[in-house]
């Protein structure tokens, strides 16, 4: 073999095959597993497509998990990232409570575990990272201070509440209760769980038609699925939303625009499901040794009928 040859041999071999581009280094994670809550509604699938988007970009192996709404999927997902040894776990906690046993295996792994979007009860912070987040409770207390603003303070309300025992469905009531507390006129005449899915809410408000007739004036629903159920609902009962009924939701997904456009729902709280560029630098940021804040909030605002038009233009989501 000539020199040459015996040069271009070592080139393929030895020194190519690594990747020397500046922004990856020995400690940036490359297999990361994704236990996702599932696919419930629009703001999931734009919160998923942001999180692979990125991993894709970023040449991060991706593996993913839909948790189908049940813990137990979740547990086990997160399980089978620890056997594969991978670099970080991303979680999406469907609910609140029972992860510390999952969590105290990943810590034995020496896995970092970043939640996304909804936070956990645990007696030990240290268990994860960070949450990259918005605020549930802030974003109830908007909803229920444009609610307050919009009827005077006078207003029978029915609430359609997300998945029970998840963090956005504690939070968002509890913000929401928070700020009608002090406007007496202001009741909460049925409250239920139609679990963040379009059929959920529609379903519920059957029932309440049925079991209220016309005697409400306002629905606040936990998500913009919900309301967009809850809207076809009291179309087929013959009232007509975002007129005889005021509707209030979360989330500012497109289809709330349209509703917004179209006059049938009233008002949507943003809640960023854009999570990808973030997530991943936060994973990146810790690997390389950088401290982490226990919370990351991303900031959120209301949009109303006479915004909806503009502010659909170019949304990604
Ligand atoms: O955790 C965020 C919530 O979960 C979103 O508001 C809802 O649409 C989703 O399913």
């Amino acid at each position: 073999m000539t020199r040459r040859r015996w040069m271009r041999l070592v080139l393929a071999t030895w020194i190519l095959p690594f990747d020397f581009s500046p922004s990856v280094t020995a400690q940036t994670p490359r297999r990361v597993g994704f236990a996702q809550v599932g696919a419930e509604s629009d703001w999931r699938a734009a919160e998923t497509k942001s999180i692979r988007g990125e991993a894709e970009k970023r040449g991060v192996e991706l593996k993913f998990s839909d948790g189908q709404g049940k813990q137990e999927n979740q547990i086990k997902a997160v399980r089978s990232f620890i056997a594969q040894r991978l670099d970080a776990i991303i979680l999406a906690p469907v609910v609140e409570t029972g992860w510390e046993p999952v969590l105290k295996e990943t810590r034995a792994a020496k896995i970092p575990v970043f939640l996304v979007d909804r936070g956990i009860t645990v007696s030990d912070e240290s268990l994860y990272v960070t949450l990259i987040a918005s605020d549930f409770v802030e974003e109830g207390r908007m909803a229920g201070r444009w609610l307050v603003e919009k009827t005077g303070g006078q207003a029978r309300i029915v609430e359609l509440q997300g998945t029970v025992g998840s963090a956005p469905a504690n939070d968002r009531k509890r913000g929401f209760e928070e700020a009608i507390r002090e406007h007496p006129g202001m009741r909460i005449v049925r409250s239920q769980s139609g679990d963040f899915r379009r059929s959920g809410g529609k379903q519920v408000m059957e029932a309440f038609i049925q079991a209220l007739g016309r005697e409400f004036d306002a629905v606040y629903a936990h998500n913009d699925d919900m309301a967009l159920g809850a809207i076809q609902a009291l179309d087929a009962a013959g009232l007509k939303p975002g007129k005889d009924v005021l509707i209030i939701s979360i989330d500012a997904v497109r289809a709330a625009f349209e509703a917004m456009i179209a006059g049938t729902l009233n008002a949507t709280v943003e809640c960023n499901p854009l999570m990808g560029p973030l997530l991943f630098d936060t994973i990146e940021k810790h690997a390389r040794g950088e401290t982490i804040p226990k919370k990351i909030i991303n900031p959120d605002r209301l949009f109303e009928q006479k915004d909806a038009a503009e502010a659909v233009k170019g949304r990604e989501y």
